[in-house]
């Protein structure tokens, strides 16, 4: 970050005198103005729900170009990572700083795919949940769980233990989702096999049983390893905004990415993806690609309250450049699994080629996200559609675990503490409980 070669002037109507504010400039994107010194200064605040025009930090980590459609992990282009790098590597990447060389590619890979196995004791918490629970709730609560496990890996302020916990995340994260759906579907654990890729062996404890050898699909392992690597981080976005939020009160790993899970639930983010191919499902069964045009007039109508999922972003207003990827992916699944004509992605095609040349798409600058897609192809593999946003807690853990990393080791890093504009009541008493 470094001082850009102008500054803003504040002035303000009711003759209060100007205050100069310092403007810096990243690497790329819009410069920031500093507006620390304006409480201080002047009594006052700045109002941003949602924070439409705040930087919360400086960051090295991903950088999105939303008018470019354009995605980089530690200024690598997403397409480039995706076709020639696999989901570790990109680990590595994002909490190092850089690819890995040969030696360190084979070191990282071995340490994370050793240490998959969880403490057995794990299980009996999970036995604790109801069978039909939401797979989302019981992560939220085995993520948490972690640091009861891991007593020598809570100190946030130490880089040694932010390492431990991120590898053993990182490493457990498929074993903890396998094992959230296995227990509701009723089946045993599958314990890791250490000789197997990171999407090999999460698709092995996915879907094998004790009852006979399980061959991994290598166009669904590289699928679902493309799809991890997607999904590997997105900048500030409202999880990791939680994580960076929840860790700067110097609260341990294990449950500032738990606080991280549990916001990626919701259906505007993470959860977009199970309420995209519910959305789809839906319009199927309501008559297919002859029901589409019904469909966008509804979305259009504000007062049904039903938006186009897998559409839109804050970010990005052009084509998520995640959405193109995952498209080539879809194609290459269906074609293996000989389902080219499978009916929903027909419709999701016919569906987006209208949204695309819709006014109220085109004037609103609405493309298709990653989560268009992603259903289509995790439909394909056999998971469950409420385990979709679990899949993507666990390609995201690695990006939360960065996006602390280097919260913390920020100088300028400070507890989280957003301020108000307050509209209650001004002060009154309380009155006895009959004149109220
Ligand atoms: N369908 C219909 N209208 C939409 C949609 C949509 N999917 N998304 C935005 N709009 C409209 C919105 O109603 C508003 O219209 P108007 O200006 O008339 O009030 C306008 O577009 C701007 O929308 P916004 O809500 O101000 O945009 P935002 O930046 O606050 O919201 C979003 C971004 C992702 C929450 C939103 O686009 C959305 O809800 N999309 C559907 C859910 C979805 O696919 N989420 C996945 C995001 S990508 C995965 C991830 O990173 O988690």
């Amino acid at each position: 970050m470094k001082l850009a070669n102008h500054a803003a002037t504040l002035s303000f109507s009711n003759g209060s005198p100007n205050i100069e504010l310092p403007i810096y400039s990243g690497r790329m994107g819009p410069d920031v103005i500093d507006i620390r010194k304006l409480y201080g200064q002047t009594g006052m605040f700045t109002y941003d729900p949602g924070f439409l025009s705040t930087a919360a930090c400086q960051s090295a980590i991903t950088y999105i170009d939303g008018d470019k459609g354009e995605l980089l992990y530690r200024g690598y282009p997403i397409e480039q990572l995706a076709r020639q790098c696999d989901y570790l590597d990109t680990c590595f990447l994002l909490l190092k700083g850089d690819l890995p060389k040969i030696q360190e590619r084979k070191d990282f890979h071995q340490l994370i795919i050793s240490h998959t196995m969880v403490h057995e004791q794990m299980q009996f918490f999970l036995r604790g949940f109801r069978r039909d629970a939401h797979p989302m709730a019981v992560l939220t609560g085995l993520v948490g769980a972690l640091s009861a496990f891991y007593h020598d890996s809570t100190d946030i302020n130490n880089p040694a233990h932010r390492e431990i916990a991120a590898i053993r995340l990182i490493s457990q994260m498929p074993t903890l989702v396998a094992m959230a759906y296995k227990y509701g579907v009723g089946q045993p654990y599958m314990y890791p096999r250490n000789e197997l890729s990171y999407a090999g062996n999460f698709l092995r404890m996915m879907f094998g049983t004790p009852c006979e050898d399980y061959q991994v699909n290598p166009v669904l392992e590289h699928a679902l390893d493309r799809i991890f690597i997607l999904h590997a981080d997105h900048e500030q976005n409202a999880s990791t905004s939680t994580v960076r939020l929840c860790g700067s009160s110097g609260t341990n790993p294990f449950a500032a990415i738990a606080a991280g899970v549990a916001c990626l639930w919701g259906p505007a983010h993470g959860g977009a993806n199970e309420a995209c191919l519910n959305m789809l499902e839906e319009i199927q069964r309501q008559g297919g690609v002859a029901h589409i045009g019904r469909f966008i007039e509804q979305v259009k109508d504000k007062s049904t309250g039903i938006k186009l999922m897998g559409f839109g972003h804050r970010v990005y207003k052009n084509y998520d450049p995640r959405a193109k990827l995952m498209q080539e992916t879809c194609h290459e699944v269906l074609a293996n699994l000989g389902l080219d004509n499978d009916p929903l992605f027909k419709l999701a095609r016919e569906l987006e080629k209208i949204a695309l040349e819709d006014d109220y798409f085109v004037q609103r600058k609405l493309y298709p996200n990653v989560d268009f897609y992603s259903g289509i192809v995790q439909r394909a593999i056999g998971i469950p559609v409420n385990l979709f946003t679990g899949i993507f807690a666990l390609a995201r853990t690695v990006g939360w675990m960065a996006q602390l990393n280097e919260m913390i080791g920020d100088p300028e890093y400070k507890i989280g503490r957003p301020r108000q504009l307050f509209t209650g009541s001004a002060p009154r008493d309380v009155k006895p409980l009959e004149e109220r």
